[in-house]
């Protein structure tokens, strides 16, 4: 019989849950259910307490429309995968206590999968060839990591963020530019139609090592928008400025990583992956190098498929979490192998 994973994802403002069925190798998506919590938009960002709330109410039906999708009986399923962390912890737990709940009942396998690495498996549910040796990039709303990934479950880093997550200054300059929550997508779509020359910002830490540095750039936005006379009539080119500054450095330390590792594949993944310009400038600076592996944008932002994909490959590994598992909101990336450089450290775990 093939095996059936439940995965389930609750980490921030998505609840969502998703079904994946195949062979030990190549799993499919068989069904993948993502309900956005819109509550948050009233405020301008997450409310933990709202999302822990909201989760409670919607989880329970997220995870039977997902069966319901894929056709599948929850007596067909045989494990279930589940973000433990990193994340906002009482969101988290909702997650992590439904998970066991039905595993323990159902005498079912249980995972606890890794935010950031459910993300990085994320390309592999549409590029089953996806394989490494490749870099990888991993830019959400609370981290910004660059990894070498000799082989799946072996991450050695080579540079996180020293303050501000890629995400994070999305979202802080959208809501500088008054566009809402989230931000990334307002900033890409009002960037199209922006002048690139008529603001210049700073490319933080752009010309050293791989590490990286966003909070810089949000003042100098801040700085910008406090001079501007008309807003309305800059408000495009500066959200052009700002997004080209911050690809600008994503890409010049994905390129360095590419060069110094010889790998010819790069791996993008996280909500700020859902950004068409950093793909195709990725793809365009890479080229003759290595390939971009990238999901489409209804897998990078946060959802429960990608969470599945990591969770089967762990289990695929004969690993399974016990009864104690339990949420974490700074649990560290597993298969972390020490950094060459000593001042590499993931200083973001949580937002
Ligand atoms: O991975 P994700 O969905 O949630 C976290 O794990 O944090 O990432 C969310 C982040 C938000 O900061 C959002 O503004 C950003 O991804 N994002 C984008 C775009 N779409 C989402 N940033 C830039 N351009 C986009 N098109
Ligand atoms: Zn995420």
């Amino acid at each position: 019989m093939a095996d059936v994973v439940l995965g389930i994802e609750t980490s921030c403002d998505e609840t969502s849950a998703a079904v994946l069925v195949g062979d030990r190798r190549r799993p499919e998506l068989a069904g993948l259910v993502i309900l956005s919590q819109d509550v948050h938009k009233v405020f301008g960002g997450v409310v933990p307490e709202l999302a822990s709330r909201a989760h409670l109410g919607a989880l329970p039906a997220v995870v039977e429309r997902a069966l319901a999708e894929a056709g599948v009986a929850w007596s067909a399923v045989d494990a279930v995968a589940v973000t433990q962390g990193p994340g906002l912890v009482g969101a988290l737990l909702v997650g992590v206590v439904y998970a066991k709940a039905l595993a323990y009942a159902g005498d079912r396998k249980l995972i606890g999968v890794h935010h950031m690495e459910g993300h990085l498996f994320a390309p592999a549910l549409e590029d089953p060839d996806l394989a490494p040796p490749f870099v990888a990039l991993l830019v959400s709303g609370g981290h910004t990591l660059l990894l070498d990934v000799p082989a799946w479950g072996r991450y050695r880093l080579l540079g996180a963020t020293r303050d501000d997550a890629a995400g994070e200054a999305f979202d802080k300059v959208a809501s500088l530019l008054e566009l809402g929550y989230p931000g990334g997508p307002a900033i890409e779509r009002l960037a199209a139609q922006g002048d690139p020359e008529r603001f210049a910002f700073p490319r933080p830490m752009r010309d050293d090592g791989y590490e990286f540095s966003f909070s810089g750039l949000k003042t100098a936005v801040l700085r910008a928008v406090r001079a501007s006379d008309d807003i309305a009539r800059d408000r495009p080119h500066v959200a052009r400025s700002f997004q080209d500054a911050v690809l600008d450095v994503l890409v010049t330390k994905l390129e360095r990583a590419v060069r110094a590792t010889g790998y010819r594949t790069a791996v993008l993944g996280g909500g700020v992956a859902c950004n068409r310009t950093l793909v195709e400038l990725a793809a365009r600076r890479l080229a003759g190098n290595a390939r971009v592996a990238v999901a489409s944008p209804r897998l990078n932002t946060d959802n429960a498929a990608m969470i599945a994909r990591a969770g089967w490959h762990r289990l695929a590994l004969g690993e399974r979490s016990d009864w104690t598992l339990d949420a974490r909101a700074d649990l560290p990336l597993p298969g972390l192998e020490p950094a060459d450089n000593p001042q590499s450290a993931i200083h973001k775990q949580s937002r």
